[in-house]
């Protein structure tokens, strides 16, 4: 997103003003050598942002300034930062109360439970404290998923079949006290009953409390954790009800955390008792997810963002794109190369076939002495490769194998 958004500032019109506790958190120039679009804005403007008031006050003097017709963030952390400062300033965006509970997961649980949304049976407790720990997990019942309220990236979030697995998840998430922003996290577990069956995601825009949903996108999952993101493909490979019954619950879910405005990304596991949320995230789909839909559809998630917090209402072009033998792509799917063990990656062999290969539209990997850790989450990828395809639900098959062909080399010798 932190590229995706600045584009379609440009694309539309707009400039924006980088506002950031850190500048060098970010990097000058993307891989290629031109300068990260986070830089080409009008100023890189330098505030305490974990702070609401220091934020907010940067925000006016911005606003003083040139004045400010929208506020979006790149990053999940801040979004109830940003939805803040848009209703402090008068302009458009999500109720911030709404955007606190869907970045809270065990807010969202109980926004749910109160609209009488069929949920996994769940419970919190303080991350500390072994004897409600033990009690918490008693009431949910094992196998159970042991997360953090507050993180991303499926960071930290394990299954535990047991006490023992569930006591060390719960204590390494304990020593990780601060995250990636410096903000201190929220010292609490919450332990939700273990969903089994497949994993979608919903994908959606809202505009005057109005939810438009523009499609469905499936998920593969595995690494060490097993809920690592592997792949995803757009549109999901689903039959008419089941979708219809998916969308229906992303929707009613929407409703009951109160998101009024912007894009969401609702994910859910489709159980053997029907859909159930996993997580509802005020912002667009991440993982690429959002360039696989645009591939399809022309739909472009982070300029509807855009056009949502300028106040606009989206009209972004319905453009798909063309396959080199002249048809249009019916599937879009990307896959992630995870890796299988830590390591300094010495070579990765089969880049250049993959990228050549007709199907590919985009791929990236890790260069010699990147430090692969042990695939636990979605921060840990060492690549990807995005495909489309003429046929229905194609493209996943075609990625998949593609990342299947890359040879990865771990060791200690960087090669030249
Ligand atoms: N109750 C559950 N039952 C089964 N699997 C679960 C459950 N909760 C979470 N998971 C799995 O763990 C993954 C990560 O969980 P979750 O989405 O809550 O965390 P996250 O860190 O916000 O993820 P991300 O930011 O990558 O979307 C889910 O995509 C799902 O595969
Ligand atoms: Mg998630």
């Amino acid at each position: 997103m932190g590229t995706l958004l600045p584009r379609s500032i440009t694309e539309l019109g707009a400039e924006f003003t980088f506002l950031t506790r850190r500048p060098e958190h970010y990097p000058e120039f993307t891989p290629d050598g031109s300068p990260h679009p986070l830089r080409l804005g009008r100023a890189v403007v330098k505030a305490e942002t974990n702070d609401l008031a220091s934020a907010l006050d940067a925000a006016r003097r911005i606003h003083a300034d040139t004045p400010i017709d929208g506020v979006l963030t790149s990053c999940d952390y801040y979004l109830p930062t940003a939805a803040k400062i848009a209703g402090a300033l008068g302009l458009p965006g999500p109720e911030p109360e709404a955007v606190g509970v869907a970045c809270n997961k065990a807010l969202t649980r109980a926004a749910l439970d109160r609209f009488g949304l069929a949920e996994p049976r769940h419970a919190t407790a303080p991350v500390d404290d072994p004897a409600r720990l033990r009690a918490a997990a008693e009431a949910v019942g094992y196998p159970l998923v042991v997360k953090p309220t507050d993180l991303c990236a499926g960071m930290f979030v394990r299954r535990a079949d047991n006490w023992e697995t569930l006591e060390a998840a719960a204590g390494e998430l304990s020593r990780f006290a601060v995250n990636a922003r410096g903000q201190r996290r929220d010292p609490v577990v919450l332990l939700e009953e273990f969903l089994d069956g497949p994993e979608f995601s919903v994908e959606s825009w809202i505009r005057d409390g109005e939810i438009h949903t523009v499609g469905v996108t499936d998920k593969c999952l595995g690494g060490a954790s097993g809920f690592v993101e592997t792949g995803h493909m757009f549109p999901a490979a689903l039959e008419g009800e089941a979708r219809a019954h998916l969308v229906t619950t992303a929707e009613t879910a929407i409703r009951a955390v109160g998101l009024d405005h912007g894009v969401v990304h609702t994910e859910l596991r489709f159980t053997a008792a029907g859909p159930r949320i996993i997580e509802i995230n005020p912002r667009p789909a991440g993982n690429q997810i959002t360039e696989l839909i645009r591939h399809v559809t022309g739909v472009d998630l982070p300029t509807i963002a855009v056009e949502l917090a300028l106040g606009r209402i989206p009209h972004s072009a319905q453009r798909t794109d063309t396959l080199p033998d002249g048809r249009r792509p019916l599937s879009a799917a990307v896959s992630m190369l995870v890796p299988a063990e830590e390591g300094v990656l010495a070579r990765i062999d089969g880049a250049e076939a993959v990228a050549d290969h007709p199907s590919v539209v985009t791929s990236s990997f890790k260069s010699p002495g990147h430090r692969a850790t042990a695939g636990m989450d979605n921060n840990s990828y060492l690549g990807s490769v995005i495909t489309v395809s003429p046929e229905q639900f194609g493209a996943r098959t075609l990625a998949e194998r593609l990342v299947s062909s890359i040879r990865v080399t771990y060791g200690e010798e960087v090669s030249p």
